[in-house]
């Protein structure tokens, strides 16, 4: 048995003691959605054709998984840099038309919808494009580099009628629809507290890629890549590594707490941002140029509970959602749930302090109108419920888009869900670096840095 499932372990004993019962647990299933079953050949007039736009770490493993979805062809790839056309190539395993500018797959009309994975200072470029061509697209997270991106980005979907879909995947897995079934349920009561943390402790964690060697301004369409973001010379680390610069990504918040977040607005349909936003964190370890911080903490005030979130790349820690109820908690750990009840009431007289004859003569009272008798124990049931181990969400959220794509069904992660929880990293980031609370103005559509009046 691990360390980490003995500690564990012992939390949920002394859990059941604390509350006067005895632990009981049991393990249960899930079943995965229907992009798991046999796969099955499509109709041809079923088939979703796809391009797809960026072909670099997160594109590559979206392109992969796509294809091997039934009824989804992928015939058409654009990338800026030469190496990653190659790559889309050698994953679709036959000739495909590749390009270094979009537009010309927005052009062709073979194609029914765009997979977008390309750094976060060109989403909103990419996905109101795509939306006023009349193609449907799923754009990785998070959905904004700005508060104003992301409402642009919704007026775009709306105008076409487009489907936008997300790539924040805990929106589709299995293991968090379980926890916003019991949360819903209210099997852990009121929800005062919710915590979120994970951690890294490795170069490539902390973003630091190696650059291809064959990376120069001859295979890479340098002066497109920076998009919106300032103009400068060539720099490969800059194309590598973007998301330790505040031009083209949003540090921690953006690549990591996005996840999270994404994970309680599903499971606690929260459907707006939050009211205030506190952040701290700093720059401890990886001085490497870099402009945003390696650690950073946020506590959002949510109408309904306060969240707590912390994410590190200095110490490896497991990735952790835990709601915290009146009735028990749910937590979400590594990819699996547990729920551990919690009756929230005395299990024995409250009477600190008293003296002996007081003591008893109450207790007998309270244990009466209690109905229990001294010493006895009730059973707490914690029930784990998880995923097969072949399981990927990545899969289940692209299954969700292109099934969205051909019957029209609305977009689970659509992009208001997409700019709820890009706002909440805005927030995180506006508070970090202009040390004060980040106020979200519903009215305005803005974070400031005090209350509107
Ligand atoms: N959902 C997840 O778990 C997950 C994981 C990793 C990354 N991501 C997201 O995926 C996106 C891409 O991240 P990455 O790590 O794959 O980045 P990357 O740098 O590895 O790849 C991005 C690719 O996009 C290309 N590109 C950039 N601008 C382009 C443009 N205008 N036209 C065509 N191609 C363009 C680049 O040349 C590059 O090859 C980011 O938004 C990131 O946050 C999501």
């Amino acid at each position: 048995m691990s360390e980490q499932r003995i500690s564990r372990r012992r939390f949920m004993q002394a859990t059941a003691c604390a509350a006067g019962a005895t632990l009981a647990s049991r393990s249960i299933l899930l079943d995965p959605g229907p992009s798991y079953a046999l796969p099955r050949p499509a109709p041809s007039g079923d088939t979703v054709r796809m391009g797809i736009i960026g072909v670099g770490m997160q594109g590559s493993g979206l392109l992969r998984t796509s294809i091997g979805l039934p009824g989804v062809e992928c015939i058409a790839a654009c990338d800026l840099y030469d190496g990653r056309r190659e790559l889309a190539k050698e994953i679709v395993g036959k000739e495909i038309p590749t390009t270094r500018q979009y537009k010309e797959l927005l052009d062709n009309k073979d194609i029914d919808c765009i997979v977008a994975a390309v750094p976060d200072h060109w989403h909103k470029q990419i996905v109101v494009d795509c939306c006023n061509a009349g193609k449907d697209v799923y754009c990785e997270k998070p959905m904004s580099h700005t508060v104003a991106d992301g409402f642009e980005m919704i007026a775009a979907e709306q105008k076409n009628k487009r489907i936008v879909q997300i790539g924040s995947q805990r929106r589709s897995d299995i293991v968090y629809t379980k926890a916003k079934e019991l949360y819903e349920r209210g099997e852990v009561g009121d929800v005062c507290l919710v915590e979120a943390q994970m951690g890294r402790n490795d170069p490539c964690g902390a973003w630091e890629y190696t650059v291809p060697p064959d990376l120069s301004p001859e295979t890479l369409d340098w002066e497109t890549w920076l998009g919106t973001a300032p103009k400068k010379p060539f720099n490969a680390l800059h194309f590598t590594r973007w998301r330790c610069w505040q031009d083209y990504g949003e540090g921690i918040p953006g690549d990591l707490y996005v996840h999270l977040l994404t994970g309680i607005h599903y499971v606690a349909g929260i459907a707006a941002p939050p009211k205030r936003a506190m952040s701290m964190g700093g720059l401890f370890r990886w001085h490497d140029g870099r402009d945003v911080p390696d650690s950073m903490t946020t506590v959002y005030e949510y109408p309904q509970f306060r969240a707590t979130l912390r994410v590190t790349l200095n110490t490896e820690a497991e990735e952790v959602t835990r709601f915290m109820g009146t009735r028990g908690l749910l937590e979400i750990r590594n990819g699996e749930l547990t729920l551990t009840p919690q009756s929230g009431a005395d299990y024995a007289p409250c009477t600190p302090g008293w003296p002996r004859k007081m003591r008893a003569d109450f207790a007998e009272g309270w244990h009466q109108e209690h109905q229990s008798s001294p010493g006895s124990f009730s059973t707490v049931e914690s029930t784990r419920y998880y995923a097969p181990p072949e399981y990927n969400d990545d899969r289940e959220h692209l299954w969700n888009f292109f099934e969205s794509v051909r019957t029209r069904r609305p977009s689970v992660e659509d992009a208001t869900f997409g700019n709820n929880a890009a706002i909440c990293c805005h927030m995180a980031n506006y508070s970090y670096f202009n040390g004060s609370i980040a106020y979200w103005d519903a009215g305005k559509k803005k974070i400031l840095g005090s209350a509107a009046s």
